[in-house]
């Protein structure tokens, strides 16, 4: 039972309603769970995370002079990012909330850098992570998306030079992709930035804290000239609770541009090196504990073992009817897709109903609609399991047939204008979409393959409005108890008496 609001609760009703609460999610340990979450297997780090986490999580970031603690923790989880990631001396960086926020910092940084260009605009891979997409849109920046090589799924150096104008102040590439989960060419695209004279941001949130540690990596790193910023997420490949990406630059000068001080009011001056401004020191001090406690013998032990997990699942793909890799991965990332029998959205409910998930993505462009796997330490154990699933999961999906969506409806969505619908359209739709349940409630069914078809073809501005438009009613809060309106209550006697009193 939820807790009254109303009057205090005891500490058992909480712990017990907040247990029933987390009992529908997915399970963030045990390696059965390919997106969304990352588990070393190491209960001990684990613990030690979440003491420090609970230890640090009412301090605040705003005023390092107040919490030398926190600015010594971010120091030093910088230095050895810096070191991992052969940063030159003079590299300097900030920890950040996740990637998000850190590829947002490396826009600002970059168009805050070149305040001549009017309308600045970043060049990047069609598969960039859609971070750097909303990093453009809150920053008034434009993203100019150049596609990816068909065949690697890498980014194509040749077709960015060509997209680099005089407004360019930021190539980016990833390392890896999340969707493919490859490396993009880093070497020439921070070529073609050095030529030009911008910068470039390699976004390693995902592969940063495994690359590293594997071998026959191409280039990505500070190693490459050219190459003025990283951004690295702790709370991925680094298995620390989430809430901490790292963002490093290759010297103080590049960091600047996403400092910000305001004087411009009566409080403190406001001081910030990141977006938030009060900030909990929990989940830093939660990473630089857990990063203590693998330690880097450990985490190329973990790297590796992951790796050769995600190797061995690519190589019984193989031999899966119905199945296939989409390109041979670089890292730890696996993008699958089907023959013309079956789809990736069926196989997906079907993984789920088997108790893993793997996270069904979207036809783009040329690109196929894949299945992403994010295989991490945990799953190793595992492998043969997850085989087991995937065949018998990819075996049903034959059987059940591409889920087939009506053409009518296919050619309606494609030629929606999303700009024109409101609330009680978005509700007709999400109705056809099989999404409304009673009321006009959001209801995610059980099995979503239906679902993702129909997003599937519905060109990219109609998925982002329809899942907009889901979000907006799941999040919707319902009533709460309201404080009652006292009209005209007398302050009390002591405030009357300081009102009085002229203090
Ligand atoms: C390559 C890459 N960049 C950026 C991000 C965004 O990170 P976050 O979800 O921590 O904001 C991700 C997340 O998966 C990623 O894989």
């Amino acid at each position: 039972m939820m807790p009254d609001p109303t009057h205090p609760t005891p500490a058992d009703d909480i712990r017990a309603a907040l247990d029933s609460l987390r009992a529908q999610d997915l399970p963030t340990h045990g390696g059965r769970t390919l997106s969304y979450v990352y588990d070393s297997g190491l209960a001990e780090a684990d613990a030690i995370g979440r003491e420090a986490l609970a230890a640090f999580a009412s301090t605040n970031g705003l005023d390092p002079t107040a919490f030398p603690s926190l600015a010594r923790l971010e120091s030093e989880l910088v230095a050895l990012a810096a070191g991992l990631l052969h940063g030159p001396p003079s590299t300097v960086g900030v920890a950040t909330s996740g990637g998000t926020e850190s590829l947002v910092l490396a826009v600002l940084a970059a168009r805050n850098g070149s305040p001549h260009v009017e309308r600045p605009q970043v060049v990047a891979p069609s598969t960039v992570h859609a971070a750097v997409h909303k990093a453009g849109h809150l920053l008034g920046v434009d993203v100019v998306s150049v596609p990816v090589d068909p065949v690697t799924f890498r980014a194509d150096p040749a077709a960015m030079a060509a997209a680099v104008t005089d407004d360019t102040v930021l190539l980016v590439a990833s390392a890896t992709s999340y969707a493919h989960g490859v490396v993009d060419p880093v070497a020439e695209i921070a070529a073609i930035a050095r030529e030009r004279g911008v910068r470039c941001h390699v976004d390693a949130c995902i592969g940063g804290w495994v690359l590293p540690f594997l071998d026959d990596v191409p280039p990505w790193t500070f190693a490459v000239e050219g190459v003025t910023s990283i951004s690295v997420d702790l709370h991925k490949y680094a298995y620390t609770p989430k809430g901490v990406s790292l963002l490093l630059h290759r010297d103080p000068a590049l960091r600047r541009g996403h400092f910000f001080a305001s004087a411009a009011w009566p409080g403190y001056t406001m001081l910030n090196t990141t977006l938030q401004s009060t900030k909990s020191g929990g989940p830093l001090a939660a990473a630089w504990a857990v990063v203590h406690a693998i330690g880097l013998d450990g985490y190329a032990e973990l790297a590796k073992r992951a790796r050769q997990a995600c190797l061995e699942v690519a190589c019984a793909v193989g031999d899966i009817d119905g199945l296939d890799v989409v390109v041979a991965p670089d890292s730890t990332l696996l993008a699958l897709t089907t023959d013309e029998r079956c789809d990736v959205f069926t196989i997906a409910d079907e993984m789920g109903s088997r108790g893993w998930l793997v996270q069904p993505q979207m036809s783009f462009g040329d690109l196929p609609a894949s299945l992403h796997l994010s295989l991490c330490a945990a799953t190793a154990d595992r492998v043969e399991e997850l085989v087991t699933a995937l065949t018998g999961a990819t075996a049903e999906a034959v059987r059940r047939g591409r889920v087939q969506v009506d053409p009518q409806l296919a050619a309606a969505a494609a030629s929606l204008d999303p700009a024109g619908l409101d609330d009680a359209a978005f509700d007709g739709l999400l109705t056809i979409a099989g999404l409304a349940g009673d009321g006009g409630a959001v209801q995610v069914p059980e099995r979503m393959a239906e679902v993702n078809a129909l997003l599937d073809v519905a060109p990219p501005p109609l998925r982002e409005a329809l899942l907009a438009a889901v979000l907006d009613r799941i999040t919707r809060a319902g009533a709460g108890p309201r404080m009652p309106v006292v009209p005209d209550r007398p302050a009390d006697p002591l405030t009357q008496l300081v009102r009085s009193s002229n203090l």
